[in-house]
């Protein structure tokens, strides 16, 4: 079998997503997501090309520049964008409409009609200048919500070559789906890609479940073949994960011990416990915080073993509904801290601010249990980066929700409901009750899959079946 960053005669690949690792902010993995780390390293082994926003807005005079750089070997193409397309596509369709529906939160979905042309004006201009950069051999593989039309605008402007997309969220079930006005439109541009990637088999259903009833396509489960006005695509799961060689090998940096001794000799003998998670509502943060202050309701004396570290970089800071998470989180934390705090003793910390992965790494390590509790989430890495960073001689516990992607595979985790205080208290229980030995078995059933289905393996089997369709 040929290894992924030996395929010297592989096409060119050119990546296009909405954010693009800017080397400025590598720092600060949590604040990234998932899917700048991910590309990032599905990239640097290979020689390809990134396109996307650069996250700034354009200075007048400035817009259609392309802003070129190679760092690490990866080459990005970046362009700006106008307050008004950021408005409008980004925080607007994309982020109030898109992500709160695909998460199932009808309630917080917003239907503007202004923003949903934006957010197809926003692709529009994507294609017309991305289309210029493409060679008739290159492979394009295009990624997650914001920009799904773009395969169907390229296509509308004569490129032919193979082009994929893959979801780094959820896709919502066809009941709530169907409340977005347009959802056929949308769902019509999806099928002019060749492979059209999801996280697990649960998000692949309901997509096929949407394309077979309410577009009346053909579809073929076991292939996960959809024909539809002659075309037909490939829609799969493939469950994405971290960069196991380069994480891994952060244990052994100066940057993570100090990381991980400065966290344990904070806690003096308490016990710590941690999440890490863009400060995002589908994160579940408040219902965990709930969960920690059901725990120490029922165990008072336990804030003296015990202590709670709640990483959260904010994010999407113009979109309402983060704004209001943050106000109820530092309200929530406020509450249990006054209740429960003794003058030298809190039982939670939370921090605003994100860290490096090998800073995360320490923390990791030195956290006895990982708390990751989404109420929805399309895979979720932290959970995967929780387990490889444990030491296999006296690993932590990894709890975790049953409604993250990674749950399929991460079966040996402690799996909760994050909507319930109750489930997560008694999980916390669990997981502090836990024998060395039961602590190494799930250990190591979740490592070996950590370790193998790796970012690199993601990337090969997304683009084998990209350029070679079964
Ligand atoms: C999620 C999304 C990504 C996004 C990331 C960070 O992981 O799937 O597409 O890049 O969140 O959010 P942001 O809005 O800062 O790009």
């Amino acid at each position: 079998t040929l290894e992924p960053s030996s395929l010297s005669g592989d096409p060119r690949l050119i990546v296009i997503s909405n954010r693009v690792a800017v080397p400025k902010a590598r720092g600060a993995a949590g604040a990234q997501g998932g899917l700048a780390g991910a590309l990032h390293a599905a990239l640097k082994d290979r020689k390809g090309l990134w396109f996307g926003w650069s996250g700034q807005e354009s200075e007048s005079g400035r817009t259609g520049h392309i802003d070129t750089q190679t760092n690490d070997g990866v080459t990005t193409a970046t362009i700006d964008l106008s307050q008004r397309d950021i408005d409008e596509y980004y925080t607007g369709y994309a982020n109030s409409t898109l992500w709160p529906l695909f998460h199932y939160r009808l309630d917080l979905a917003e239907y503007e009609r202004e923003t949903g042309k934006g957010y197809e004006r926003v692709n529009e201009r994507f294609a017309e200048l991305s289309a210029p950069l493409i060679e008739p051999d290159d492979v394009v593989w295009i990624h997650d919500y914001h920009l799904i039309p773009l395969g169907e605008r390229l296509r509308s402007r004569g490129i032919k070559n193979r082009i994929g997309f893959f979801l780094h969220i959820p896709w919502p079930p066809t009941r709530l789906f169907v409340s977005l006005p347009y959802h056929e439109r949308l769902v019509r541009t999806l099928l002019y890609y060749d492979v059209v990637g999801f996280q697990t088999q649960e998000w692949l259903d309901s997509f096929l479940h949407y394309c077979e009833n309410e577009l009346r396509a053909e579809v073929d489960e076991t292939t996960g073949q959809v024909s539809f006005e002659g075309r037909t695509t490939f829609a799969r799961a493939y469950p994405i994960g971290i960069d196991w060689d380069q994480f891994s090998k952060l244990g052994q940096t100066g940057q993570a011990r100090q990381a991980q001794q400065r966290l344990m000799s904070s806690t003096r003998r308490r016990l710590a416990m941690i999440g890490v998670d863009r400060l995002d509502y589908s994160k579940g943060i408040p219902e965990r915080i709930d969960g920690i202050g059901r725990f120490f309701d029922r165990n008072p004396e336990s804030i003296k073993d015990l202590v709670f570290i709640q990483i959260a970089p904010p994010s999407r800071e113009d979109v309402e509904s983060y704004q209001a998470i943050r106000e109820e989180l530092e309200r929530k934390c406020g509450q249990i801290n006054g209740a429960r705090s003794e003058v030298d003793l809190v039982p939670i910390r939370y921090v605003n601010r994100g860290y490096s992965h090998a800073e995360l790494f320490g923390f990791f390590r030195g956290s006895k249990i990982g708390l990751v509790t989404p109420l929805r989430d399309g895979m979720n890495l932290v959970a995967k980066e929780y387990v490889a960073a444990q030491d296999p001689e006296d690993p932590g516990v990894l709890i975790l929700s049953r409604f993250a992607g990674a749950a399929a595979q991460l079966q040996d985790a402690v799996l909760v409901n994050p909507h319930s205080p109750d489930d997560i208290a008694h999980a916390i229980k669990t997981a502090l009750d836990m024998s060395l030995a039961e602590r190494k078995r799930r250990y190591e059933q979740m490592v070996v899959t950590v370790r193998d289905d790796n970012v690199q393996n993601w990337t090969a089997d997304f683009l084998r079946d990209l350029s070679q369709p079964a």
